[in-house]
């Protein structure tokens, strides 16, 4: 059995996320925004992080596929799946709406190798946003191969793999409140 050791407990990631709230609304006081969450990760702080902040706010999601199982190109005759130029991350739901113009706060649980949201960021990036941030609620710095940095972080923590609060391992654990380091796996 895997053991799970409390690295952020639900209390610091609260008082956390309520301070990048704060920040987000200052910077973008009098004008609406759009929060886009990465599903499923950031389904959970995407929902925390909007209700702390005051303004005029819409959601929507993009799906991607990064961990897990990865089906190669060849095994997607369909072609159903987009990918990028490296064939590390595919597309599983597109945006439902035209980012045009709009303040666009992209939503993510982790950034780790960077590989995501640098593919993310360039879709975005194509709709030609008024304005693009990032907000993640955790760095691995250490482990980046793209050099793409979050307008909004909230911890930087040291490479180890966790969960909870969004994070899964085999899609489980999302449902912990704490983030959690697994070990032992
Ligand atoms: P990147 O493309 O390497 O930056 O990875 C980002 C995605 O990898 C995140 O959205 C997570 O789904 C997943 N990921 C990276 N590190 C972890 C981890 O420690 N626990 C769970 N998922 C992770």
């Amino acid at each position: 059995m895997p053991d799970l050791k409390v690295l952020l407990s639900r209390e610091t990631i609260a008082k956390r996320v309520a301070e990048m709230g704060a920040e987000i609304a200052r910077d973008f006081r009098g004008q609406s925004i759009i929060f886009v969450g990465v599903l499923k990760g950031a389904a959970v702080f995407l929902s925390d992080l909007a209700r702390q902040v005051p303004l005029e706010a819409t959601f929507d999601f993009i799906g991607v596929s990064s961990y897990g199982d990865r089906p190669t190109a060849k095994e997607d005759p369909a072609g159903h799946a987009r990918w990028d130029s490296l064939g590390e991350v595919r597309l599983t739901k597109d945006m439902d709406q035209s980012l045009a113009d709009r303040n666009v706060i992209l939503v993510e649980d982790i950034l780790d190798t960077g590989l995501t949201l640098n593919y993310i960021s360039k879709l975005v990036e194509a709709h030609q946003p008024r304005s693009l941030r990032i907000a993640a609620l955790l760095d691995k710095p250490s482990r980046r191969k793209q050099p793409i940095q979050a307008h909004y972080i909230g911890f930087t923590i040291p490479d180890a793999f966790v969960v909870g609060y969004g994070l899964d391992y085999a899609e489980k654990y999302r449902n912990l409140p704490d983030i959690c380091v697994l070990e032992n796996l």
